[in-house]
């Protein structure tokens, strides 16, 4: 069993002469073909030991926070581990637990507060391994029916708390990154096929509006897209409103083929003014998509949904089970209100897929930019089945309680003051008198000991803390004393 701070002490022999030798030894010679694939007494003591792995670790009362390494300790601990031969899984398994696993921050550890941290319930990261051992393909109907049902059952039901219509559809993707990406190239061919039907050519630059406090993961969708993003002035708190998008709209006129709500911010949290926007897109004709990947989550909570009001109306959004829905990496639900549309932009045409592309069936690969596709909503499927939707609402309620707590906490402290109040669950503050430096040698100190992980972050050049809160695990208690770390 790994333990909760300090180094462990590798069980596999740690030099790559060692490896080699042992190597050396072993007797195995090259038989069969179907040698890692035929049930036989070594492959089921392979399979028992990973599980058990698994199990040990998905059950850890005192999840250790661990932290990287640097390479040249890593090469030095770790390298030889492939060979001709192979190692044998019992030392490539001690090599994982002993020396890989613990130069991995655990991102599930409920001091793990930076950027956007990871929470999979039991439930949820245990059957992620159900997925991996059942070997479905998930991106048609004709070969994953099962998996593809389940997935569409988490997909509708997160539809209809967001307000879309009952013919919304989707599908799970690896992340917002690819969500977002997915989500604009279909905004940009209906916006595209609409002015060919009209007679009128493409205009010369296509632009997409967002908030310049929109995620990095706009700007990146639309290199990729090779088109041009226009920046709507956010207010003073952060928020875009319906305003701003409308005078971006009356100076690009009809290149817009997409506008971007964020509904919570990687940085603040902050959730744009959703129903303003939305106003005015749908008064102009013009693609809503709202990018809810970490924060569109809190809508589930009924005395947040105020806060997201307008959602209903976008055209696409997504929100990442792997944030704030508790599912372990990777997944995003990317929802369209018309999937119809996605269909016509990404379904790829091929002679050997025609069986597939030619039938009416719903096939999930051809919504997003992917063919192949791991089932990756069934993990969220089984943990939601499993404990019912309420227990989701009180889990996230849990992390926008606390952060209003600490925040509450950090405005009576001396020497700490809030960035802004809280919107949804992350809290940015600032320990007077300290530059970057001091901010960075704090958050060091804090990892080499294991109790936290909280890196520096910054706002309009000023370095800051923040805590972001996923996990029902982390505590009033935990943040309390990370706080009175702060002091000395
Ligand atoms: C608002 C927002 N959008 C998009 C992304 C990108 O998501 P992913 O990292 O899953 O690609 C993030 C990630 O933190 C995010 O917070």
């Amino acid at each position: 069993m790994r333990v909760t701070s300090g180094r462990v002490v590798p069980r596999v022999s740690s030099t790559r002469c060692t490896l080699a030798v042992r190597d050396a030894e072993r007797t195995t010679t090259v038989t069969e073909p179907d040698q890692m694939h035929r049930i036989s007494a070594e492959i089921r003591t392979t399979v028992d030991d990973v599980l058990e792995y698994a199990r040990r670790r998905a059950l850890y009362e005192d999840i250790p926070l661990d932290k990287a390494e640097t390479p040249t300790e890593l090469a030095r601990l770790a390298s030889g581990s492939i060979t001709a031969e192979g190692i044998g899984s019992q030392r490539a398994i001690s090599l994982f637990e002993d020396v890989l696993a613990p130069a991995c921050i655990s991102t599930d550890h409920p001091g793990y507060l930076s950027f956007i941290p990871s929470a999979p319930s039991k439930a949820a990261l245990a059957f992620d391994l159900v997925v991996s051992a059942s070997a479905i393909y998930g991106g048609s109907w004709m070969e994953g029916a099962g998996a593809v049902f389940a997935e569409n059952e988490v997909l509708h039901w997160l539809a209809s708390e967001f307000g879309l219509p009952s013919e919304a559809g989707g599908v799970f993707v690896q992340g917002g990154t690819i969500g977002n990406l997915s989500a604009l190239v279909t905004a940009r061919d209906a916006a595209r096929r609409r002015r060919r039907e009209a007679g009128r050519p493409d205009p010369s630059r296509w632009i997409v509006v967002c908030s310049a406090e929109a995620h990095s993961s706009i700007v990146s969708a639309a290199e990729v897209m090779d088109v041009d993003v226009v920046a709507a002035a956010p207010d003073a708190d952060g928020r875009l409103h319906g305003d701003a998008v409308a005078a971006r709209l009356d100076e690009h006129a009809d290149a817009v083929f997409a506008v971007v709500a964020t509904g919570g911010t990687t940085n603040f949290g902050i959730v744009d003014d959703i129903a303003s926007i939305a106003a005015v897109t749908t008064e102009r004709g013009v693609w809503l998509h709202v990018d809810g990947a970490y924060g569109l989550a809190a809508m589930l909570v009924p005395g947040m949904r105020a806060t997201f009001a307008g959602v209903g109306a976008a055209d696409s959004v997504i929100v990442d089970p792997h944030k704030w829905l508790f599912a372990p990496f990777d997944a995003c639900a990317l929802i369209y209100r018309e999937p119809a549309l996605a269909l016509r932009a990404h379904t790829q045409k091929a002679e050997y897929l025609d069986t597939l592309t030619e039938s009416p069936d719903w096939n999930p690969s051809d919504l997003a930019v992917q063919l192949t596709r791991r089932s990756r909503g069934l993990p969220l499927w089984f943990s939601l089945a499993t404990h019912g939707t309420d227990q989701y609402r009180a889990a996230i309620a849990h992390s926008i309680d606390l952060a209003r707590e600490i925040a509450d906490e950090i405005s009576a402290r001396d020497g700490l003051s809030l960035v802004r109040e809280p919107q949804l669950s992350v809290v940015v503050f600032r320990r007077e008198g300290w530059a970057l430096a001091d901010y960075q040698a704090w958050s060091d100190r804090l990892l080499d000991e294991q109790r936290a992980f909280v890196v520096p972050s910054s706002h309009a050049g000023e370095p800051v803390l923040r805590f972001a809160i996923i996990s029902p695990l982390t505590t009033f208690d935990l943040l309390a004393g990370i706080l009175d770390s702060l002091a000395s």
